[in-house]
């Protein structure tokens, strides 16, 4: 257990709510119950692993990029340990598969290097394959499925005769999206791999899955996973990561300084591009706590960061109040991809992670220091 206080944490420092954990944690045991599919944490968009004993209640297991969040999985979470990888390195491959149950290959090339190891360790193997069906606009980089991408085998470069290795399929082609998209990818695995199915004992759907928003069609998802299940006598997984902490921790800040150059400036002490590098890669605008859009109330302000980036700029709102030095900036949404992004850039210091648990009391669960920007370099 941490150092307790009730408030006054020094800023900037990420907040997760058990109560909101909770509420996704009861929507997705909910998912599993009625359609029988198995939910794995993608730990690449949560990492906090204090939390992973009460995920670990509701889930089955996590879901590895790599060997770190592999060991990770195996070591904090427990239950079934499953990694994709792009390609695996030799010299990692044998710790590797000291961690985990499920591996999964993205190429004909590495189930020919590594899946007769893999099989004689006892593990149950995986091909990602790619679909070629893109559902979705606009983020070209969260896309596996554009022109020219590397994850997954298309069916062109499908080898039949590895089936003798293979126990699953692994597809990831979604972000952020509803089971409508998820329908439609489905319908082109079965058109372009569906002949295979009924051979394999296993289907993992991936994540992007956003199920704990307030207006996803579980259920439909849950007549799709049906289907799947029924059809072809598989054992279905997901591995959705944000679905799983959406809406459930914030990044709370304070402001420093205010300025004007042609709009109101307010420089906080936390930064885009070192605490929240989505909101610039992504791009998109992070919800703020009891603010509008720029206009939507009195005082407008264009947010920034403390580092040298011309760039690190967060977005432009409006609040009822004038902000000072010392008033305080939440922003929502920020358990996911933050924590696990961030970095220390400008010798940015790292933000405090505080758990509040279902009571209210608060819980220090890690701070940093000088050390943590010195011991990388
Ligand atoms: C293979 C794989 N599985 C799961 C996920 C988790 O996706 P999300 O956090 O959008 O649910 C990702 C995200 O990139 C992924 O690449």
């Amino acid at each position: 257990m941490g150092e307790r206080k009730p408030a006054g944490w020094r800023t900037p420092y990420f907040l997760v709510e058990e109560e909101r954990l909770l509420h996704n944690l009861e929507i997705l045991r909910d998912v599993k119950a009625r359609s029988g599919c198995k939910i794995l944490l993608a730990q690449k968009a949560f990492s906090m692993y204090s939390c992973y004993p009460l995920i670990a209640e509701y889930l089955d297991g996590s879901a590895a990029s790599g060997l770190y969040e592999a060991r990770l999985g195996k070591e904090e979470f427990g239950k079934e340990t499953h990694v994709f990888s792009p390609a695996y390195r030799e010299d990692e491959f044998d710790e590797i598969l000291s961690y985990a149950d499920h591996v999964v290959f993205n190429s004909p090339a590495q189930v020919k290097r590594y899946a007769a190891k893999a099989k004689k360790a006892g593990k149950s193997i995986g091909l990602r394959i790619n679909p070629e069906c893109s559902t979705q606009e606009g983020h070209a980089i969260y896309d596996p499925c554009s022109p020219g991408s590397r994850l997954g085998t298309t069916l062109e470069n499908f080898q039949e005769e590895q089936l003798e290795f293979l126990d699953g399929f692994h597809f990831h082609t979604l972000c952020e999206q509803d089971s409508d998209a998820l329908e439609v990818t489905v319908a082109a695995v079965e058109e372009r791999f569906g002949r295979w199915l009924p051979k394999l004992k296993w289907l993992n759907l991936g994540g992007g899955h956003h199920i704990t928003r307030s207006d996803y069609d579980r259920e439909r998802l849950i007549r799709i996973i049906r289907h799947l299940k029924e059809t072809y006598d598989l054992e279905v997984y997901l591995e959705p990561g944000e679905a799983v902490v959406l809406n459930a921790g914030f990044l709370v800040a304070t402001v420093l300084d205010t300025m004007y150059n042609g709009i109101n400036l307010a420089i906080l002490d936390t930064s885009a591009a070192c605490h929240m590098p989505d909101v610039l890669e992504m791009p998109y605008r992070p919800p703020v706590q009891e603010s509008g859009l720029p206009g939507e109330k009195a005082w407008t302000y264009r947010l920034g960061g403390p580092t040298c980036l011309a760039g690190d700029v967060i977005g432009d709102y409006s609040f009822d109040r004038q902000l000072e030095p010392g008033s305080r900036v939440v922003f929502e949404d920020m358990a996911l991809y933050t924590m696990v992004k961030t970095n220390t850039f400008n010798g940015m210091p790292l933000p405090s992670i505080v758990y509040r648990e279902r009571d209210g009391r608060e819980r220090l669960v890690k701070k940093f220091a000088y050390e943590d920007f010195k011991s990388r370099l």
